[in-house]
């Protein structure tokens, strides 16, 4: 029986081992609800699923009946070049049946850079509307994913690259930039909690304005606009949430402040 979404990212995430804040799994839900808006459809899609943490989270948000696709090296380890992660397809597996849905998942252990979008399509079952690029951290190994992915999804589908600003992970930054001067169709969206978001041209001020109305004004999240490769991208990042954090971020705070500063009693 298919699990949910809500407990899993209550409380489900944090008994997997991995890469993920809680936060992008906010994000993506957002976005999937988004997609649901705009009839995007299609399957979701991993590259790189180490122990599952984020394949749950995008398995819960797919649609009834499609696949949710997995490709990692697993046991064949020495394909890991750059000793991102560590897949491990029995505690994958035990993860899933625990919090998702191991009936649809489909598996492909393989090194990512020998897959085409082709492939990605043929194991979906047709385009990918999720599809996370987690896999090998070298230049060329991300390159190629990110053109994977651009030829598996959907229109209005969503890519979603990790450590794309991690200092401990250049290859990433590298490859990245690659794709994107290398006619990448794809384009970035939104930057937050170590994920970088992409989908295509006509869909991007959709998700901003997405990612702007949910998040523009939170307490737990700051946001800004900026631009990444001259596009017009949504910045997220925590904010620490202490006491005088509160406080300023509260009217009725702000206004017994003023009224006891200024003399005159609260309304
Ligand atoms: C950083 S981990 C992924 C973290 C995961 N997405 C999570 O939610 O925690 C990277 C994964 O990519 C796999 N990997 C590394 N190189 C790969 C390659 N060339 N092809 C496919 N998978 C690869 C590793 O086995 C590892 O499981």
């Amino acid at each position: 029986m298919p699990g949910s979404f809500e407990r899993y990212r209550a409380f489900g995430h944090r008994t997997v081992k991995g890469w993920v804040e809680p936060q992008t799994l906010d994000i993506l839900r957002s976005l999937s609800e988004a997609q649901d808006i705009e009839g995007v459809d299609g399957a979701v899609a991993e590259i790189g699923v180490h122990h599952g943490k984020l394949f749950i989270g995008l398995q819960l948000l797919n649609h009834l009946g499609l696949p949710a696709v997995a490709v990692d090296v697993f046991d064949d380890q020495d394909l890991n070049v750059d000793q991102s992660g560590r897949g491990d397809l029995q505690r994958f597996e035990l993860n899933v049946r625990r919090w998702g849905d191991w009936s649809s998942v489909v598996v492909r252990q393989d090194d990512s850079t020998h897959l085409t979008g082709r492939d990605l399509r043929e194991l979906a079952e047709g385009p990918v509307r999720l599809f996370s690029v987690d896999g090998g951290h070298t230049e060329e190994t991300v390159t190629a994913d990110m053109r994977t992915a651009e030829q598996s999804i959907a229109p209005g589908g969503i890519v979603v690259a990790d450590d794309v600003f991690n200092a401990e992970w250049p290859g990433v930054s590298v490859g990245t930039l690659r794709y994107l001067d290398g006619g990448g169709a794809l384009v970035p969206f939104a930057i937050g909690f170590n994920k970088t978001y992409f989908t295509d041209e006509a869909h991007t001020s959709t998700y901003r304005e997405v990612i702007r109305r949910v998040y523009g004004h939170g307490w737990r999240m700051a946001h800004k606009t900026t631009t990444f490769h001259q596009n017009d991208v949504e910045v997220l990042w925590p904010t620490p949430v202490t006491p005088r954090h509160v406080l300023r971020r509260s009217t009725l705070a702000r206004k017994a402040y003023h009224a006891v500063t200024s003399g005159r009693p609260t309304r």
